[in-house]
């Protein structure tokens, strides 16, 4: 007969890791990640339509400083927070008209001071719509 002894503490001890693994899951109280099936997994798509449309409807409560507010993380690291310049010229004061102006331009690549290369790729995928909502954030600054 073979000593199988040996084995005990293993069973014992991964029995532990498992128990132990069950009881963090219990712990973050959600079903595990995995075992979102069914159910689970149907809620979870419910939760995420109600997420969407929630999202929707504040994106269409917006107006266009707070959707160029959103746009214009893009541009702070080079004309600061409060558009006083840095990098880039200073874009405070300015109206909606002149930066929709400006953008246009650099989207069109014309060129309006040295570095004007800069902005062809900063504009290039602005819409209309993405320069009146800079332009009234801007404004606001
Ligand atoms: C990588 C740095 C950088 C980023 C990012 C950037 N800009 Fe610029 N911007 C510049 C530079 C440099 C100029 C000067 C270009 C020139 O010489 O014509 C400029 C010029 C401008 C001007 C013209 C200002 C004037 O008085 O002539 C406007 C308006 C402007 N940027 C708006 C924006 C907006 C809006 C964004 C974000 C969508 C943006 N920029 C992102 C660097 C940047």
């Amino acid at each position: 007969m073979s000593n199988t002894n040996f084995l005990v503490p293993i069973l014992i001890g991964s029995t532990a890791l498992l128990i132990g693994a069950r009881m963090v899951s219990w712990e973050t109280n959600h079903p595990p990640v995995g075992a979102c099936i069914g159910e689970c997994y149907q809620s979870y798509l419910a939760e995420q339509q109600v997420r969407e449309a929630a999202e929707a409807v504040l994106l269409a409560q917006a107006s266009p400083a707070d959707l160029g507010k959103r746009l214009y993380t893009g541009c702070a690291a080079c004309h600061g927070m409060s558009g006083e310049g840095g990098v880039g010229p200073k874009v405070q004061g300015q109206t909606q008209a002149a930066i929709v102006s400006m953008l246009t331009a650099y989207k069109n690549k014309e060129t309006r001071g040295a570095q004007s290369m800069l902005m062809w790729g900063q504009s290039e995928a602005l819409s209309t719509a993405d320069m009146n909502n800079l332009g009234a954030y801007i404004e606001t600054m």
